[in-house]
């Protein structure tokens, strides 16, 4: 018998960093995903096929924090593997990179898999704080927004507290994005805990910082739902220019933040827990959507053609 679960990757649209603080961020599954497969072995213990498609580095360097939080799952789950093991198979269309939600994506399919596979009919407020588990692994102390994201899909205000607050936005139609990866793989763990220091030591200017990010949540929020892109872009570079402040973008994704707005993206900001990942850039319309994306590719980036708001992540 095999045990099948679904993930979908994310992008962070609003406010990454700031919300690890408790303020109020939006995130939306996008249309790829991770698929795990689970099925019975002889031996005990469990082994892994990841046959993911990744950015170069990205599976070598993050193949300790997978095992430990695949061993997490696991624990979390109750599952004693001392007589017949498993053998956990990755893929999908989800093309792993820093910033684009693989790792919860596949946190997610893999407890959803495991759910399925051992008949546990678990229901995804249970499968999400399986998977926020198994974050813990790559992010140390994470704020949850990346499985929340990853196994509810849609379009989400998320806020981080005691009991995370999880309100749905709805939009009258998905629209069109583009994300440019750096190819660079970057250290959330290390990202997070820099903005930390930082904000110790200098408590005023975050604070200002920080004030404006809650400000353009809520801003955002209302463009979201007028569905006014314009205005919504302008947010977006707002933000982008925030998490400069905060020293979490770099060279690449700035140069790539540029090339999008040069082409014509409505707004463009790093995306994820920066220093190396992706950016996402608004390009309503398929022919905007178009123009930025070979603009990026022209300079030797990937990108991803893909839109936000579907009321699920899309199969
Ligand atoms: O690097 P990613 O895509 O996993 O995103 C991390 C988002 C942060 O806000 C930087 C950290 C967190 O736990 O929310």
């Amino acid at each position: 018998m095999t045990g099948e679960g679904i993930g979908f990757g994310k992008a962070i649209v609003f406010n990454e960093h700031f919300v690890v603080y408790g303020v109020p961020a939006i995130v939306s599954a996008i249309g790829k995903y991770t698929i795990a497969k689970v099925k019975t072995i002889d031996e005990p213990g469990w082994r892994l096929n990841d046959n993911r498609k990744a950015t170069p580095n990205y599976k070598e360097e993050k193949i300790e924090q997978q095992k430990d939080s695949i061993n997490r799952i696991l624990k979390k789950m109750d599952i004693d593997l001392s007589k017949n093991g498993i053998e956990i198979t990755l893929d999908g269309t989800l093309y792993c990179a820093s910033g684009i939600g693989a790792s919860a994506a596949s946190c997610v399919a893999i407890a959803r898999a495991l759910s399925n596979h051992y008949n546990m009919d678990l229901s995804d407020e249970e499968i999400n704080s399986i998977a926020y588990e198994g974050e813990k692994a790559y992010h140390g102390n994470p704020s949850g927004i990346d499985n929340t994201a990853s196994t509810f899909g849609g379009l989400i205000w998320f806020e981080k507290s005691e009991n995370n607050i999880m309100d749905r936005i709805s939009l009258q139609n998905p629209v069109e994005i583009v994300m440019g990866n750096t190819g660079k793989v970057a250290d959330t763990a290390a990202a997070v805990a820099g903005v930390r220091e930082r904000r110790e030591r200098n408590p005023e200017k975050y604070k200002e910082i920080f004030a404006r990010a809650e400000n353009i949540a809520y801003l955002a929020k209302d463009a979201f739902q007028n569905e006014d892109y314009q205005e919504l872009g302008k947010l977006m570079n707002e933000n982008h220019k925030l998490l400069q402040q905060i020293e979490v973008s770099s060279k690449e994704l700035d140069f790539l933040v540029k090339l999008a707005r040069d082409a014509g993206a409505l707004g463009a900001k790093l995306t994820g827990g920066g220093l190396g990942g992706n950016i996402i850039a608004l390009t309503p319309g398929k022919d905007l959507q178009e123009r930025v994306a070979n603009a990026i590719e022209k300079e030797g980036f990937q990108t991803l053609k893909t839109v936000i708001g579907a009321t699920r992540g899309m199969r």
